[in-house]
């Protein structure tokens, strides 16, 4: 059995970690792919497949719209070609190319595109959520032959002249890697979009995009590394932040290293196209920074513009990373594999950023690798935070004024654990996940089974 695509290996690495919710409970048997699934948790609509549709319950199932005018309508909302989805949201804010909440799927018809048959429903949390027979229980371990190299050759390209710099750039790549779970992503990528799943370790395409790989880890250890800064993180990844082991002008210059390290391979790519995209996506992390660092006080409490800034946070990296993935892989920018690529990096990079705010509240530092409870602390209000606050109005003033009061910390913590923020907050991450799984089911053009959200070539 040939692997194939992809990647809700992403689904099960970001969805997985999340251990279940005691006021979470299955309708029904969970099962993968078959018959009707749904996941039901306090106070939120079931998240139900019927067949071969997904559809929240309550909403609209069918557009009713023919082929012709869904992929127009389609065409409009995806044409953003090379480097739009620097912001894939309207002027409103609303998310523009992608639904960002459930309820986007009442208000843009294009939104309910038709699910195949056979689409995998995803729920980690359900009682039978278990893996079935015959898959693997570590997605990661799929590619862990094409990641071998990984550690020496990225070891390799931040070499430097000066030691100070080499030796805390290699920091991350040798002793504190971490999951590398972007280049996992992109080399599950390669995989899935490649026209011979089962040669595409050999060649030019395969290298470029292994490259691909090690280019987006490192602007996100750069970007980790400049946020431990700015968050004045003692920890990360279960060892001293950059900034702690020398000092936060050498963490600053660090950073910029490995951005200038990963600029001159991506220039080595020669595809322009991609160029434009990973550039972008540079552009956008710093956008996510300055929103999360100057969010007016009404916004703080508003759901899409949290969303928003984790697009451009952690989504947009994923995101273009596997579209220029495909590209690599010789697939044009509006083509439909690479724009379900684009798609499946926008709902997974969602899912797993709100996933990591979840942990927050729910998982120990030791585990984590950094510090938990940190968010609250650092005045930002996540999705398990806001929700928790639309019962809850007390909660409000004290997200507007960042939790600055004293005993706001405390009270919050203790309102969101009493409320159902972390169950709806797991809920849209679902949401996400399951977008993500359907946009390559759409355009996966071989048969497929499915594993716990990693899909197989049959
Ligand atoms: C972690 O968020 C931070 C990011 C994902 C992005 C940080 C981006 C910048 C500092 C802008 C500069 C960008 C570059 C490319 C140098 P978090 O604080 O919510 O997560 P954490 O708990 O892991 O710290
Ligand atoms: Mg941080």
């Amino acid at each position: 059995m040939t692997i194939l695509p992809l990647l809700a290996s992403a689904v099960g690495g970001a969805l997985a970690f999340a251990p279940a919710s005691p006021t979470m409970h299955a309708a029904g048997r969970s099962q993968w792919g078959m018959g009707r699934t749904c996941a039901v948790r306090s106070g939120v609509a079931p998240i139900c497949t019927r067949g071969s549709r997904l559809q929240l319950a309550g909403l609209r199932a069918q557009s009713g719209s023919s082929t012709a005018e869904r992929d127009d309508l389609e065409d409009r909302t995806n044409a953003h070609g090379v480097g739009l989805l620097q912001n894939p949201f309207d002027e409103d804010g609303r998310c523009g190319a992608f639904p960002g909440l459930p309820g986007d799927l009442l208000k843009k018809k294009e939104y309910d595109v038709p699910v195949p048959a056979g689409t995998p429903a995803l729920d980690p949390w359900s009682e039978a959520g278990g893996l079935p027979a015959g898959c693997p229980e570590d997605p990661f371990v799929l590619v862990s032959a094409e990641l071998a190299p990984f550690t020496d050759s990225i070891k390799d390209v931040v070499a430097a002249e000066h030691p100070i710099l080499s030796e805390a750039a290699k920091h991350f790549f040798a002793k504190k890697q971490g999951k590398r779970f972007r280049p996992t992503i992109v080399m599950l990528m390669a995989k899935a979009t490649a026209a011979v799943p089962s040669a595409h370790t050999e060649g030019e395409v395969y290298r470029k995009q292994a490259e691909l790989g090690q280019i987006t880890e490192m602007i996100h250890v750069a970007s980790l590394i400049h946020d431990d800064v700015l968050d004045e993180a003692d920890t990360r990844r279960g060892g001293e932040a950059v900034h702690k082991l020398y000092s936060n002008k050498v963490a600053v210059i660090v950073g910029d290293y490995l951005l200038a390290r990963a600029s001159v391979v991506l220039a080595k790519l020669q595809n322009t196209e991609v160029t434009e995209i990973m550039s972008t996506a540079l552009e956008s992390l710093v956008q996510g920074e300055i929103m999360q660092i100057k969010t007016g006080e009404e916004d703080l409490l508003d759901m899409m513009t949290y969303l928003r800034k984790s697009y451009h946070k952690t989504a947009s990296l994923i995101c273009d990373a596997c579209k220029s993935c495909a590209i690599l892989g010789g697939h044009a920018s509006n083509s439909e594999v690479a724009r379900a690529a684009e798609e499946y990096g926008y709902h997974l990079g969602l899912a797993y950023q709100i996933i990591d705010d979840v942990l927050d509240f729910t998982s120990a530092s030791d585990v984590l690798g950094k510090p938990a409870m940190a968010d609250v602390s650092l005045g930002l209000s996540t999705a398990p935070v806001l929700y928790a606050a639309e019962n809850i109005p007390e909660m409000r003033p004290m997200i507007k004024r960042k939790f600055k009061q004293e005993g706001d910390i405390e009270r919050t913590l203790r309102y969101v654990m009493q409320s159902d923020g972390i169950d709806r907050a797991r809920a849209l991450a679902l949401f996400h996940a399951q977008r993500a799984v359907n946009a390559m089911c759409r355009c996966v053009h071989v048969r497929v089974c499915v594993c716990k959200g990693v899909l197989y070539n049959v």
